[in-house]
């Protein structure tokens, strides 16, 4: 089977696997797990932080995140196309008693700045509207396709937030995939915001893990609100241990997903009545739709999963097919050939 559904599919590499096995431990609630403080310590300097705190998961380093920054009542501003939005289970307004205050997302997943101005609320001065509390952003950015956003535009939206004193969030679950694209460093790509989570478990392959960037004291309020949520973990060195080596031994090879994906989506985008953006291309994620109505996305993704190839379907006829760490050049080509076949089997 290759299963392009997702990165998050990857099993540890096997020096994964004996890093785990061989992890010193401690109690890491009691901060005295010396992996995870390794770990932590190593996220912080590649990030350009001052501080790391590892969570179980890029959706709970999203949450104690907006808990962080912002009170009750206040707005999360986020793209309409953001995974905080979309697939979060609306923890940010359950559990936080935030409101989502969503703008409209660019074809690259960039928010226009002139929007964000406008969903900026001063709440001083109109007392019918909430206070704006934290803008949040995406890169790379899941659902327009693993698109990137430079620098110089994370930079624009620093200069607003600046002017309106609101912190910026960063969901940059696949961060190190943005970076490997640009050929820059994460620091880079993290400079102009105040808090970054980003995911051990995608493409990096880690079996758990996220870790959320930002300063001192932003990380120990960070921390309490993991507690809060349960998310406190013992000897998390297991996790932390694997997170190591994906930092260390995993990131250069992001760059054979993104060539994995380019040729992926030179051959789909062939195929009659599959819609491909190729510019959206950028990194491991390759979105398409289908336009030919003999074919529907559920029949389409069950009969390719009977003929060997698993892809996700997004909805309303968005599919997703993901490059990552497991798949060979080889298995790409094969699924170019098993979809073209079922493709034109569907369509004929
Ligand atoms: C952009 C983005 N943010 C956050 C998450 C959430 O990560 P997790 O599944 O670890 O909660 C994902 C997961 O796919 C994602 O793609």
């Amino acid at each position: 089977m290759i299963d392009l559904r997702s990165d998050t599919v990857t099993l540890p590499s096997p020096a994964m696997r004996q890093a785990i096995a061989q992890a010193e431990l401690g109690d890491d609630v009691m901060a005295e797990d010396p992996s995870v403080n390794r770990l932590e310590a190593l996220a912080a300097e590649l990030l350009g932080k001052e501080a790391a705190l590892l969570v179980a998961s890029g959706t709970m380093g999203n949450l104690v995140s907006m808990l962080s920054h912002c009170r009750r009542g206040a707005e999360v501003i986020v793209g309409d196309e953001a995974h905080i939005y979309h697939y979060e289970a609306g923890g940010v307004s359950a559990l936080g008693g935030c409101v989502f205050h969503p703008v409209p997302t660019g074809r690259f997943g960039e928010l226009a700045v002139a929007d964000l101005e406008r969903a900026v609320r001063p709440a001083a001065s109109d007392i019918h509207a909430a206070p704006a509390g934290v803008v949040c952003l995406e890169n790379t950015h899941n659902r327009c396709g693993g698109t990137v956003l430079s620098a110089s535009y994370l930079e624009s939206v620093r200069k607003l937030a600046d002017r309106f004193e609101l912190p910026v969030h960063l969901d940059g679950s696949r961060i190190f995939n943005a970076a490997v694209a640009r050929g820059c460093t994460v620091a880079e790509l993290t400079r102009q915001v105040d808090s970054v989570q980003f995911c051990l478990s995608k493409g990096l392959a880690a079996p758990v893990g996220s870790l959320v960037c930002g300063r001192a004291a932003f990380i120990a309020q960070a921390r309490r609100y993991r507690k809060m949520l349960g998310g406190g973990m013992r000897q998390a060195g297991i996790i932390a241990a694997a997170g190591i080596v994906a930092l260390t031994d995993m990131v250069e090879r992001l760059a054979e997903d993104h060539a994995n994906a380019r040729i992926l989506a030179h051959g789909l985008a062939e195929l009659p009545g599959l819609r491909l953006d190729l510019e959206t291309v950028q990194t491991n994620l390759v979105i398409f739709r289908i336009a030919d109505e003999r074919i529907d996305e559920t029949g389409l993704v069950a009969r390719l999963a009977e003929a060997g190839v698993r892809i996700g379907d997004l909805g309303r006829g968005r599919l997703r097919a993901v490059t990552h760490y497991g798949l060979t050049r080889q298995h790409i080509h094969d699924a170019v050939r098993i979809i073209g076949a079922v493709w034109q089997e569907l369509s004929g």
